[in-house]
């Protein structure tokens, strides 16, 4: 397993709406795929200036490009395909505004429940790219039957993409399932920070271990807060950071606008 040390040089507090702060060069993967850049309608940015402030901070670590990912989880962010890409207006209309010029459209992050089943049945989901689906779990309690879930996505068109496989205790224990998903055409997305240690030490322990396994896709950030860019910004410091831009995630191959 890895030991190295985190970088120590982390500018705690610092308020990284300012450029000098920004290190970390993100530029291999081109795109970041998941992320909450909307304002207002989850967890994520609040004010169109939350929006445009994170939004910034991407650009400055190199991103070229942005797929940003609002929550449908239907108990606390309803949002629906209007809701998202109405923000999305909003946002891109802001971004012009204080001459930040990076291209940004929208997909959503799907929380697999009863509504999820639902709208996969009637509605035409927003996808990353082709029919490429973003979609999450509860943290709090294994899904009964996922790989049945993940066969009706599939009988639907789309592929799933498993956001944070890393980040679910439940299945800590019990890595293979993953090797399992992944045979079954699911994919799976690292959320970058979490080689940091962010979410706990396990997890990082899983990142590392699935990375090791090469059974990753794709990379985001899935960043919803200034201490989420600041975080990201500690991965470039961190040893693994060169082995992230050697491995063959797929962000670079979704297209711009
Ligand atoms: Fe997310």
């Amino acid at each position: 397993m890895f030991s190295w040390l985190f970088g120590s040089k982390n500018k705690q507090g610092k308020n990284l709406q300012h450029a000098e702060a920004v290190k970390a060069d993100f530029s291999f993967l081109g795109t970041d795929m998941h992320s909450h850049f909307i304002a207002g309608i989850d967890d994520g940015a609040q004010t169109l200036g939350d929006s445009v402030s994170l939004i910034r901070n991407m650009q400055e670590m190199g991103f070229k490009n942005i797929v940003t990912t609002p929550h449908i989880k239907f108990d606390h962010y309803p949002n629906t395909r209007e809701t998202i890409l109405n923000g999305l207006k909003e946002v891109q209309q802001a971004l012009h505004e204080n001459g930040v010029h990076i291209p940004v459209r929208a997909a959503a992050e799907y929380y697999i429940d009863d509504h999820f089943m639902q709208i996969l049945e009637q509605e035409e989901l927003l996808t990353i790219q082709g029919n490429e689906l973003l979609v999450e779990l509860s943290f709090m309690f294994e899904p009964l039957g996922l790989n049945e879930i993940m066969f009706k996505i599939q009988t639907k068109g789309y592929q799933p993409i498993l956001a944070h496989p890393e980040r679910y205790s439940f299945f800590h224990q019990k890595t293979e399932i993953f090797e399992q998903l992944k045979s079954r055409g699911v994919m799976l997305q690292l959320n970058t920070i979490a080689l940091t240690g962010y979410y706990g030490k396990k997890v990082k322990d899983v990142a590392e271990e699935l990375l090791s396994k090469g059974l990753y896709d794709y990379c985001g950030s899935d960043m919803h807060h200034p201490r989420h860019a600041e975080t990201l910004n500690k991965v470039a410091s961190l040893k693994i950071f060169e082995e992230l831009k050697r491995y063959p995630f797929r962000n670079s191959r979704i297209s711009a606008i």
